[in-house]
Protein backbone atom coordinates (compact mmCIF):
# COMPACT_ATOMS: atom_id res chain seq x y z
CA UNK A 1 0.00 0.00 0.00
CA UNK A 2 2.77 2.54 0.38
CA UNK A 3 3.53 2.42 -3.14
CA UNK A 4 -0.08 3.12 -4.21
CA UNK A 5 0.00 6.29 -1.88
CA UNK A 6 3.65 7.18 -2.66
CA UNK A 7 1.60 7.38 -6.37
CA UNK A 8 -1.41 9.08 -5.29
CA UNK A 9 0.87 11.57 -3.27
CA UNK A 10 3.04 12.44 -6.23
CA UNK A 11 -0.08 12.51 -8.85
CA UNK A 12 -2.13 14.62 -6.51
CA UNK A 13 -2.19 17.90 -9.23
CA UNK A 14 -2.63 15.70 -11.87
CA UNK A 15 -6.16 14.64 -10.74
CA UNK A 16 -7.03 18.05 -10.43
CA UNK A 17 -6.58 19.06 -13.89
CA UNK A 18 -8.42 15.63 -15.16
CA UNK A 19 -10.90 16.69 -12.75
CA UNK A 20 -11.16 19.81 -14.18
CA UNK A 21 -12.20 18.50 -17.85
CA UNK A 22 -14.67 16.32 -16.38
CA UNK A 23 -16.66 19.33 -14.43
CA UNK A 24 -16.33 21.38 -17.83
CA UNK A 25 -19.29 18.75 -19.31
CA UNK A 26 -22.45 20.60 -18.50
CA UNK A 27 -24.44 16.79 -18.02
CA UNK A 28 -27.56 18.23 -16.70
CA UNK A 29 -29.74 15.48 -16.95
CA UNK A 30 -32.98 16.91 -15.98
CA UNK A 31 -32.88 19.51 -19.45
CA UNK A 32 -33.99 18.10 -21.97
CA UNK A 33 -31.19 20.44 -24.14
CA UNK A 34 -29.02 18.75 -22.63
CA UNK A 35 -28.83 15.29 -23.66
CA UNK A 36 -26.00 15.53 -25.57
CA UNK A 37 -23.96 16.66 -22.94
CA UNK A 38 -25.01 14.08 -20.43
CA UNK A 39 -24.24 11.59 -23.11
CA UNK A 40 -21.05 13.10 -23.76
CA UNK A 41 -20.35 12.96 -19.66
CA UNK A 42 -20.98 9.04 -20.17
CA UNK A 43 -18.42 8.56 -22.62
CA UNK A 44 -15.59 10.37 -20.25
CA UNK A 45 -16.81 8.59 -17.76
CA UNK A 46 -16.04 5.20 -19.86
CA UNK A 47 -13.03 7.05 -21.12
CA UNK A 48 -11.89 7.50 -17.60
CA UNK A 49 -12.48 3.80 -16.97
CA UNK A 50 -10.53 2.61 -19.36
CA UNK A 51 -7.54 4.65 -18.72
CA UNK A 52 -7.65 3.68 -15.35
CA UNK A 53 -7.43 0.27 -16.24
CA UNK A 54 -11.04 -1.02 -16.04
CA UNK A 55 -12.38 -3.91 -18.14
CA UNK A 56 -15.24 -4.47 -20.00
CA UNK A 57 -15.87 -0.70 -20.29
CA UNK A 58 -19.20 0.24 -22.02
CA UNK A 59 -22.21 2.19 -22.22
CA UNK A 60 -25.20 0.40 -21.35
CA UNK A 61 -28.71 2.47 -22.73
CA UNK A 62 -31.56 2.74 -20.97
CA UNK A 63 -35.05 4.30 -21.81
CA UNK A 64 -33.19 7.25 -21.00
CA UNK A 65 -29.24 8.77 -20.48
CA UNK A 66 -27.13 5.34 -20.72
CA UNK A 67 -25.49 3.71 -17.85
CA UNK A 68 -21.53 3.15 -17.83
CA UNK A 69 -19.97 -0.23 -16.64
CA UNK A 70 -16.67 -0.84 -16.33
CA UNK A 71 -15.37 -3.84 -14.25
CA UNK A 72 -11.87 -5.49 -13.41
CA UNK A 73 -12.48 -9.18 -12.16
CA UNK A 74 -9.07 -10.87 -11.51
CA UNK A 75 -9.05 -11.55 -8.24
CA UNK A 76 -10.71 -14.96 -7.63
CA UNK A 77 -11.96 -16.14 -4.61
CA UNK A 78 -11.66 -12.31 -3.46
CA UNK A 79 -15.10 -10.04 -2.78
CA UNK A 80 -16.74 -8.19 -5.26
CA UNK A 81 -17.21 -4.68 -4.77
CA UNK A 82 -20.12 -2.80 -6.59
CA UNK A 83 -19.52 0.75 -6.55
CA UNK A 84 -22.23 2.68 -7.43
CA UNK A 85 -22.42 6.71 -8.65
CA UNK A 86 -23.59 9.16 -10.93
CA UNK A 87 -22.36 11.52 -13.75
CA UNK A 88 -25.39 13.72 -14.20
CA UNK A 89 -25.93 17.34 -12.34
CA UNK A 90 -28.30 19.78 -11.09
CA UNK A 91 -29.32 22.57 -13.31
CA UNK A 92 -27.16 25.44 -12.39
CA UNK A 93 -29.95 28.57 -12.10
CA UNK A 94 -29.35 31.25 -10.94
CA UNK A 95 -26.38 31.49 -12.60
CA UNK A 96 -25.81 34.78 -11.61
CA UNK A 97 -24.99 33.77 -7.66
CA UNK A 98 -22.14 31.64 -9.39
CA UNK A 99 -18.72 33.46 -8.29
CA UNK A 100 -17.03 31.71 -11.13
CA UNK A 101 -18.70 29.77 -13.95
CA UNK A 102 -20.18 26.45 -12.87
CA UNK A 103 -18.58 24.65 -15.79
CA UNK A 104 -15.48 26.21 -15.60
CA UNK A 105 -14.04 24.31 -12.34
CA UNK A 106 -11.87 27.53 -10.45
CA UNK A 107 -9.89 26.40 -7.74
CA UNK A 108 -10.36 29.12 -4.86
CA UNK A 109 -8.11 28.37 -1.15
CA UNK A 110 -8.21 24.70 -1.76
CA UNK A 111 -11.38 24.21 -2.95
CA UNK A 112 -12.74 23.20 -6.46
CA UNK A 113 -15.84 25.24 -7.46
CA UNK A 114 -17.99 23.74 -10.46
CA UNK A 115 -21.41 21.98 -10.48
CA UNK A 116 -20.67 18.70 -9.82
CA UNK A 117 -17.98 18.62 -7.91
CA UNK A 118 -19.22 17.42 -5.01
CA UNK A 119 -22.79 15.93 -6.27
CA UNK A 120 -21.39 13.25 -7.49
CA UNK A 121 -18.46 13.55 -10.32
CA UNK A 122 -15.99 14.62 -8.06
CA UNK A 123 -16.34 11.66 -5.49
CA UNK A 124 -16.90 9.18 -8.76
CA UNK A 125 -13.80 10.40 -10.15
CA UNK A 126 -11.77 9.95 -6.55
CA UNK A 127 -12.66 5.81 -6.81
CA UNK A 128 -11.47 5.84 -10.62
CA UNK A 129 -8.29 7.71 -9.38
CA UNK A 130 -7.63 4.69 -6.31
CA UNK A 131 -7.91 1.89 -8.91
CA UNK A 132 -5.56 3.67 -11.36
CA UNK A 133 -2.88 3.84 -8.46
CA UNK A 134 -3.98 0.12 -7.56
CA UNK A 135 -3.50 -0.68 -11.25
CA UNK A 136 -0.56 0.85 -11.99
CA UNK A 137 1.50 0.66 -8.72
CA UNK A 138 0.93 -3.18 -8.60
CA UNK A 139 -0.60 -4.32 -11.83
CA UNK A 140 -3.77 -5.59 -9.96
CA UNK A 141 -6.39 -4.69 -7.71
CA UNK A 142 -6.49 -7.08 -4.27
CA UNK A 143 -10.59 -7.46 -5.17
CA UNK A 144 -12.56 -7.57 -7.51
CA UNK A 145 -15.04 -3.86 -8.58
CA UNK A 146 -17.70 -3.49 -10.79
CA UNK A 147 -18.44 0.76 -11.52
CA UNK A 148 -21.93 1.45 -11.88
CA UNK A 149 -22.25 5.01 -12.69
CA UNK A 150 -25.60 6.16 -13.97
CA UNK A 151 -26.65 9.39 -15.84
CA UNK A 152 -30.34 9.84 -13.91
CA UNK A 153 -29.87 10.36 -10.32
CA UNK A 154 -30.84 13.72 -10.23
CA UNK A 155 -33.75 13.54 -12.05
CA UNK A 156 -35.10 9.94 -9.71
CA UNK A 157 -33.15 7.38 -11.04
CA UNK A 158 -36.35 6.45 -13.25
CA UNK A 159 -35.45 4.08 -15.47
CA UNK A 160 -32.59 2.11 -12.80
CA UNK A 161 -35.17 -0.11 -10.68
CA UNK A 162 -35.70 -1.81 -13.90
CA UNK A 163 -32.13 -1.98 -14.88
CA UNK A 164 -30.93 -3.85 -11.79
CA UNK A 165 -33.36 -6.23 -12.27
CA UNK A 166 -32.84 -7.29 -15.73
CA UNK A 167 -29.50 -7.43 -14.56
CA UNK A 168 -28.85 -8.47 -11.12
CA UNK A 169 -26.19 -11.37 -12.55
CA UNK A 170 -23.32 -8.44 -13.97
CA UNK A 171 -24.38 -6.88 -11.08
CA UNK A 172 -23.77 -9.70 -8.73
CA UNK A 173 -21.07 -8.72 -5.87
CA UNK A 174 -20.56 -8.82 -2.40
CA UNK A 175 -21.05 -5.19 -1.21
CA UNK A 176 -21.82 -1.87 -2.56
CA UNK A 177 -19.58 1.24 -2.28
CA UNK A 178 -21.29 4.86 -2.92
CA UNK A 179 -19.56 8.12 -2.39
CA UNK A 180 -22.27 10.76 -2.87
CA UNK A 181 -23.04 12.34 0.51
CA UNK A 182 -21.39 14.77 2.65
CA UNK A 183 -19.05 14.10 5.85
CA UNK A 184 -20.44 15.02 9.49
CA UNK A 185 -18.07 18.22 9.15
CA UNK A 186 -15.00 19.69 8.44
CA UNK A 187 -12.50 17.06 9.87
CA UNK A 188 -14.90 14.43 11.07
CA UNK A 189 -15.49 11.79 8.45
CA UNK A 190 -18.36 9.89 8.63
CA UNK A 191 -20.06 7.04 7.42
CA UNK A 192 -23.49 7.18 6.82
CA UNK A 193 -25.98 4.69 7.18
CA UNK A 194 -29.91 5.63 6.40
CA UNK A 195 -30.94 8.01 3.85
CA UNK A 196 -34.67 9.49 3.39
CA UNK A 197 -37.07 8.35 0.77
CA UNK A 198 -39.36 11.10 -1.51
CA UNK A 199 -42.41 11.32 -3.11
CA UNK A 200 -42.79 14.69 -5.25
CA UNK A 201 -45.82 15.88 -6.87
CA UNK A 202 -46.65 19.04 -8.80
CA UNK A 203 -50.35 20.84 -7.93
CA UNK A 204 -52.00 22.76 -10.78
CA UNK A 205 -55.34 24.74 -10.09
CA UNK A 206 -57.33 26.42 -12.47
CA UNK A 207 -60.21 28.86 -11.93
CA UNK A 208 -61.10 30.27 -14.95
CA UNK A 209 -60.51 30.44 -18.39
CA UNK A 210 -58.45 33.33 -18.01
CA UNK A 211 -56.96 35.78 -15.89
CA UNK A 212 -59.46 38.56 -14.92
CA UNK A 213 -59.87 41.85 -14.09
CA UNK A 214 -59.36 41.63 -9.66
CA UNK A 215 -62.15 44.40 -9.80
CA UNK A 216 -64.36 43.40 -11.92
CA UNK A 217 -64.59 39.64 -10.92
CA UNK A 218 -63.13 39.62 -7.89
CA UNK A 219 -65.17 38.54 -5.03
CA UNK A 220 -67.43 36.83 -7.73
CA UNK A 221 -65.06 33.39 -8.07
CA UNK A 222 -62.28 31.54 -5.88
CA UNK A 223 -58.70 33.02 -6.40
CA UNK A 224 -56.45 29.90 -7.13
CA UNK A 225 -53.31 31.79 -5.80
CA UNK A 226 -55.62 31.95 -2.76
CA UNK A 227 -57.10 27.94 -2.63
CA UNK A 228 -53.51 26.82 -3.20
CA UNK A 229 -52.16 28.77 0.05
CA UNK A 230 -55.28 27.67 1.96
CA UNK A 231 -54.85 24.06 0.64
CA UNK A 232 -50.64 24.43 1.20
CA UNK A 233 -51.92 25.60 5.09
CA UNK A 234 -53.84 22.48 5.88
CA UNK A 235 -50.45 19.92 5.16
CA UNK A 236 -49.15 20.62 8.36
CA UNK A 237 -50.22 21.95 12.02
CA UNK A 238 -48.37 24.62 13.85
CA UNK A 239 -46.34 22.09 15.74
CA UNK A 240 -44.41 21.02 12.40
CA UNK A 241 -46.53 17.65 12.45
CA UNK A 242 -47.82 16.31 9.18
CA UNK A 243 -51.71 16.52 8.78
CA UNK A 244 -52.19 14.03 6.25
CA UNK A 245 -54.60 10.77 7.58
CA UNK A 246 -51.99 7.80 8.24
CA UNK A 247 -48.98 9.94 6.77
CA UNK A 248 -47.15 8.40 10.33
CA UNK A 249 -48.82 4.82 10.33
CA UNK A 250 -45.16 3.21 8.88
CA UNK A 251 -42.61 5.84 10.76
CA UNK A 252 -40.22 3.58 12.26
CA UNK A 253 -39.35 5.26 15.64
CA UNK A 254 -36.14 6.55 16.80
CA UNK A 255 -34.69 3.94 19.48
CA UNK A 256 -33.62 5.74 22.68
CA UNK A 257 -30.38 3.75 21.86
CA UNK A 258 -30.06 5.88 18.47
CA UNK A 259 -31.19 9.46 19.96
CA UNK A 260 -28.20 9.04 22.65
CA UNK A 261 -25.81 8.46 20.10
CA UNK A 262 -26.43 11.82 17.86
CA UNK A 263 -26.60 13.57 21.27
CA UNK A 264 -22.85 12.72 21.55
CA UNK A 265 -21.93 14.26 17.61
CA UNK A 266 -20.33 17.53 18.15
CA UNK A 267 -23.20 19.36 16.34
CA UNK A 268 -23.33 23.61 17.35
CA UNK A 269 -26.90 24.30 16.66
CA UNK A 270 -26.07 27.76 16.70
CA UNK A 271 -22.80 27.83 13.95
CA UNK A 272 -25.76 25.84 12.52
CA UNK A 273 -28.33 28.59 12.22
CA UNK A 274 -25.79 31.39 11.55
CA UNK A 275 -24.44 29.39 8.78
CA UNK A 276 -27.84 29.39 7.43
CA UNK A 277 -28.72 32.57 8.11
CA UNK A 278 -32.02 31.53 9.10
CA UNK A 279 -33.51 34.02 12.14
CA UNK A 280 -34.64 30.61 14.05
CA UNK A 281 -34.66 27.24 13.41
CA UNK A 282 -38.10 25.51 12.90
CA UNK A 283 -39.38 21.62 13.09
CA UNK A 284 -40.99 19.20 14.59
CA UNK A 285 -41.78 19.50 18.04
CA UNK A 286 -40.31 17.22 20.59
CA UNK A 287 -36.89 16.10 18.17
CA UNK A 288 -33.57 17.82 18.06
CA UNK A 289 -32.09 19.37 14.61
CA UNK A 290 -30.30 16.41 13.76
CA UNK A 291 -33.51 14.24 14.86
CA UNK A 292 -35.83 16.74 12.35
CA UNK A 293 -33.44 16.14 9.48
CA UNK A 294 -32.12 12.34 9.75
CA UNK A 295 -35.69 10.40 11.55
CA UNK A 296 -38.80 12.73 10.98
CA UNK A 297 -40.53 12.87 7.27
CA UNK A 298 -41.16 16.23 5.96
CA UNK A 299 -43.48 17.92 3.64
CA UNK A 300 -42.14 20.80 1.90
CA UNK A 301 -43.26 23.38 -0.71
CA UNK A 302 -40.68 23.23 -3.44
CA UNK A 303 -41.78 25.98 -5.35
CA UNK A 304 -44.86 28.00 -6.15
CA UNK A 305 -46.18 29.92 -9.16
CA UNK A 306 -49.57 32.08 -9.57
CA UNK A 307 -50.61 35.36 -10.65
CA UNK A 308 -48.56 38.59 -11.38
CA UNK A 309 -44.63 38.30 -10.06
CA UNK A 310 -43.10 41.62 -12.19
CA UNK A 311 -42.27 45.14 -10.97
CA UNK A 312 -44.74 47.19 -10.01
CA UNK A 313 -48.50 46.40 -9.25
CA UNK A 314 -50.97 44.71 -11.22
CA UNK A 315 -54.61 44.30 -10.44
CA UNK A 316 -55.42 41.01 -11.84
CA UNK A 317 -57.25 37.60 -10.81
CA UNK A 318 -54.47 34.99 -11.78
CA UNK A 319 -56.40 31.89 -14.16
CA UNK A 320 -54.12 29.42 -12.20
CA UNK A 321 -51.37 28.66 -9.57
CA UNK A 322 -48.66 25.58 -9.29
CA UNK A 323 -46.90 24.17 -6.81
CA UNK A 324 -44.31 21.64 -6.81
CA UNK A 325 -44.28 19.89 -3.33
CA UNK A 326 -42.46 16.91 -2.01
CA UNK A 327 -42.11 14.83 1.31
CA UNK A 328 -39.02 13.21 2.44
CA UNK A 329 -39.77 9.89 3.80
CA UNK A 330 -37.96 7.61 6.57
CA UNK A 331 -38.54 3.68 7.37
CA UNK A 332 -40.83 2.18 7.03
CA UNK A 333 -42.98 4.44 4.51
CA UNK A 334 -43.66 3.34 1.32
CA UNK A 335 -43.99 6.13 -1.77
CA UNK A 336 -46.95 4.98 -3.56
CA UNK A 337 -48.90 4.29 -0.58
CA UNK A 338 -48.19 8.14 0.93
CA UNK A 339 -48.73 9.56 -2.59
CA UNK A 340 -51.76 7.69 -2.05
CA UNK A 341 -53.22 9.20 0.81
CA UNK A 342 -51.75 12.75 0.10
CA UNK A 343 -53.92 12.28 -2.89
CA UNK A 344 -57.34 11.10 -1.36
CA UNK A 345 -56.10 14.33 1.60
CA UNK A 346 -56.05 16.62 -1.05
CA UNK A 347 -59.47 15.52 -2.35
CA UNK A 348 -60.82 16.43 0.63
CA UNK A 349 -59.38 19.55 1.36
CA UNK A 350 -59.82 21.06 -1.73
CA UNK A 351 -62.78 23.42 -2.33
CA UNK A 352 -65.36 22.46 -5.60
CA UNK A 353 -64.83 25.90 -6.58
CA UNK A 354 -61.35 25.06 -8.53
CA UNK A 355 -60.40 22.29 -10.96
CA UNK A 356 -57.42 20.77 -9.00
CA UNK A 357 -54.96 18.42 -10.92
CA UNK A 358 -52.23 16.34 -9.11
CA UNK A 359 -49.17 15.12 -11.04
CA UNK A 360 -46.69 12.38 -9.25
CA UNK A 361 -43.41 13.17 -10.00
CA UNK A 362 -40.19 11.03 -8.76
CA UNK A 363 -39.93 9.42 -5.72
CA UNK A 364 -37.70 7.01 -3.89
CA UNK A 365 -37.54 4.23 -0.67
CA UNK A 366 -36.14 5.31 2.01
CA UNK A 367 -33.53 3.11 3.36
CA UNK A 368 -31.53 2.10 6.59
CA UNK A 369 -28.85 -0.63 7.40
CA UNK A 370 -27.31 -2.16 10.74
CA UNK A 371 -23.86 -0.45 10.59
CA UNK A 372 -22.32 -2.82 12.51
CA UNK A 373 -21.05 -5.12 9.81
CA UNK A 374 -17.38 -6.18 8.42
CA UNK A 375 -18.04 -3.91 5.15
CA UNK A 376 -18.64 -0.88 7.37
CA UNK A 377 -15.74 -1.81 9.84
CA UNK A 378 -13.26 -2.07 7.16
CA UNK A 379 -14.56 1.39 5.84
CA UNK A 380 -13.83 2.59 8.93
CA UNK A 381 -10.42 1.39 9.08
CA UNK A 382 -9.87 2.81 5.68
CA UNK A 383 -10.98 6.15 6.46
CA UNK A 384 -8.43 6.39 9.45
CA UNK A 385 -5.94 5.39 6.91
CA UNK A 386 -6.60 8.34 4.73
CA UNK A 387 -7.99 10.80 6.87
CA UNK A 388 -6.26 9.96 9.89
CA UNK A 389 -9.65 10.23 12.26
CA UNK A 390 -12.10 7.40 12.86
CA UNK A 391 -15.16 8.02 11.25
CA UNK A 392 -18.44 9.03 13.51
CA UNK A 393 -21.79 7.10 12.12
CA UNK A 394 -24.79 9.12 11.11
CA UNK A 395 -27.38 9.53 8.94
CA UNK A 396 -28.76 11.91 6.35
CA UNK A 397 -31.53 13.74 5.00
CA UNK A 398 -30.67 13.23 1.31
CA UNK A 399 -31.77 10.72 -1.06
CA UNK A 400 -30.41 8.18 -3.08
CA UNK A 401 -32.83 6.04 -4.80
CA UNK A 402 -31.36 3.20 -5.92
CA UNK A 403 -29.50 2.15 -2.83
CA UNK A 404 -32.77 0.39 -1.12
CA UNK A 405 -32.96 -1.55 -4.71
CA UNK A 406 -29.51 -2.58 -4.08
CA UNK A 407 -31.08 -4.05 -1.01
CA UNK A 408 -33.85 -5.06 -2.15
CA UNK A 409 -33.52 -6.74 -5.36
CA UNK A 410 -29.75 -7.65 -4.82
CA UNK A 411 -29.99 -8.25 -0.97
CA UNK A 412 -26.73 -6.21 -0.94
CA UNK A 413 -25.22 -4.25 2.03
CA UNK A 414 -23.85 -0.53 1.63
CA UNK A 415 -21.30 1.44 2.68
CA UNK A 416 -21.73 5.52 2.07
CA UNK A 417 -18.67 7.12 2.33
CA UNK A 418 -18.84 10.69 1.71
CA UNK A 419 -16.08 12.98 1.44
CA UNK A 420 -18.25 16.38 0.57
CA UNK A 421 -19.32 18.45 3.58
CA UNK A 422 -22.04 20.57 4.43
CA UNK A 423 -21.70 23.17 3.80
CA UNK A 424 -20.18 22.46 -0.35
CA UNK A 425 -23.87 23.95 -1.61
CA UNK A 426 -24.67 21.05 -3.64
CA UNK A 427 -27.85 21.66 -6.18
CA UNK A 428 -26.99 25.77 -5.27
CA UNK A 429 -24.52 27.98 -6.81
CA UNK A 430 -20.41 27.78 -5.72
CA UNK A 431 -21.18 24.10 -5.37
CA UNK A 432 -17.69 22.93 -3.98
CA UNK A 433 -15.29 20.23 -3.17
CA UNK A 434 -12.49 20.54 -0.82
CA UNK A 435 -9.27 18.99 -2.70
CA UNK A 436 -7.67 17.92 0.84
CA UNK A 437 -10.61 15.36 1.60
CA UNK A 438 -10.91 14.58 -2.25
CA UNK A 439 -6.79 13.81 -1.74
CA UNK A 440 -7.84 12.07 1.25
CA UNK A 441 -10.51 10.44 0.01
CA UNK A 442 -8.55 8.99 -3.25
CA UNK A 443 -6.15 7.32 -0.29
CA UNK A 444 -9.09 5.92 1.34
CA UNK A 445 -10.91 4.55 -0.98
CA UNK A 446 -7.74 2.64 -2.31
CA UNK A 447 -7.20 1.37 1.33
CA UNK A 448 -11.13 0.47 1.74
CA UNK A 449 -10.16 -2.06 -1.50
CA UNK A 450 -7.72 -3.45 0.33
CA UNK A 451 -9.34 -3.30 3.66
CA UNK A 452 -12.14 -5.10 1.97
CA UNK A 453 -10.20 -7.46 0.09
CA UNK A 454 -8.78 -8.94 3.47
CA UNK A 455 -12.07 -10.19 4.82
N1 LIG B 1 -26.06 13.10 -3.43
C1 LIG B 1 -27.45 13.39 -3.28
C2 LIG B 1 -28.07 12.63 -2.14
C3 LIG B 1 -27.68 13.07 -0.77
C4 LIG B 1 -27.82 14.40 -0.40
C5 LIG B 1 -27.23 12.16 0.14
C6 LIG B 1 -27.48 14.81 0.88
C7 LIG B 1 -26.90 12.55 1.41
C8 LIG B 1 -27.03 13.88 1.77
C9 LIG B 1 -28.17 13.05 -4.55
O1 LIG B 1 -27.47 13.42 -5.72
C10 LIG B 1 -29.48 13.80 -4.60
O2 LIG B 1 -29.45 14.99 -4.71
N2 LIG B 1 -30.59 13.08 -4.57
C11 LIG B 1 -31.86 13.64 -4.77
C12 LIG B 1 -32.75 12.49 -5.15
C13 LIG B 1 -34.02 12.85 -5.83
C14 LIG B 1 -33.80 13.60 -7.12
C15 LIG B 1 -34.83 11.62 -6.07
C16 LIG B 1 -32.37 14.33 -3.52
O3 LIG B 1 -32.04 13.92 -2.41
O4 LIG B 1 -33.09 15.32 -3.68
MN1 LIG C 1 -25.53 12.86 -5.61
MN1 LIG D 1 -27.78 15.61 -5.98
Amino acid sequence: MNEVVDFINVNRDRYVEELKRYLAIPSISALPEHAQDVRQAAQWTADALRTAGLQNVELIETPGHPVVYGDWLNAPGKPTILFYGHYDVQPVDPVNLWTSPPFEATVRDGEIYARGSADDKGQVFMHIKAVEAHLTKGGALPLNIKFFIEGEEEVGSVNLDGFVRANKDKLAADVVVISDSPMFDRGIPSICYGLRGLAYFQIDIRGTKTDLHSGSFGGAVANPGFVLAQILAQMKDRSGRIKIPGFYDDVRPLSDAERAEWKKLPFNETKYRKDLGAPRLFGETGYSTLERVWARPTFEVNGLLSGFTGEGAKTVLPAIAMAKVSMRLVPDQDPNKIAELFEAYLKKVAPKTVDLKLTRMHGGKPWMTEFDNKYVRAAGRAIELGFGQSPVFNREGGSIPVVSTFQQELGLPSVLFGVGLPDENAHAPDERLDLGNFHNGVIASAYLYDEISKL
